[in-house]
C-alpha cells in the first residue's frame, strides 16, 4: 500500500463558484478536533520535519502549490499538492516535510486531536528507532 493516500472531495459548483464540504467520519476518516492553516510561506524555508506518535492529519492545499515528502521508514515518496478539492492523509508515524511553497500557497490542515507537543517526534534518529522495529528500514 502506498504511503501517499489522497482523498478526492466532491465539488459542488455552479456559476457562482465552487463549494467543498469536509465532514468527520464521512469524507474525513477521523473525528476532527482541530483545524489550522498555514500561509505566507517562503519557498526557501521548508517546514514539517517531524512525525506524530498518534495524531492523524489531512492536509488540503486550498491555494497555490507545495511539495510534500512522506516517509514511513520503509517508503519515501513525494507529491505535489495543488488541487483545492484533494486531501493528503498524514498518518501517525509518517515523517513529513513540506517544500517548494508557491508564493500564494494556503494549506488547510484537519487534525484528529488538540495540539500536543509531546505527540511530536522531531528527531529523525528517534523516528527511525520507533519505526524500524515495525518495518524493514530502508531510509
Ligand atoms: P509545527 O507543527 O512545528 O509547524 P510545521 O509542521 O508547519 O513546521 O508548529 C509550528 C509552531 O506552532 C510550534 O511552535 C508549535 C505551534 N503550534 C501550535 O501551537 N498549535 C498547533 O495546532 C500547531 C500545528 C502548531
Amino acid at each position: 500500500m502506498s504511503i501517499i493516500k489522497l482523498f478526492d472531495f466532491n465539488v459542488m459548483g455552479d456559476d457562482r463558484g465552487q463549494l467543498v464540504a469536509l465532514e468527520s467520519m464521512k469524507n474525513i476518516p477521523f473525528e476532527i478536533k482541530r483545524v489550522y492553516y498555514v500561509t505566507k510561506l517562503d519557498s526557501k524555508k521548508p517546514r514539517g520535519f517531524h512525525a506524530h506518535k498518534k495524531l492523524q492529519q489531512l492536509v488540503v492545499c486550498l491555494r497555490g502549490s507545495c511539495r510534500f515528502i512522506m516517509n514511513n521508514g520503509s517508503e519515501i515518496a513525494d507529491i505535489w499538492l495543488d488541487v483545492f478539492n484533494q486531501g493528503l492523509m498524514i498518518d501517525k508515524l509518517v515523517w513529513h516535510e513540506m517544500h517548494d511553497f508557491s508564493e500564494d500557497c494556503l494549506l488547510l490542515v484537519l487534525a484528529s486531536d488538540y495540539y500536543e507537543e509531546l505527540d511530536y517526534i522531531r528527531d529523525y534518529e528517534e523516528f527511525k528507532k520507533l519505526v524500524c522495529p515495525l518495518v524493514i528500514c530502508e531510509v
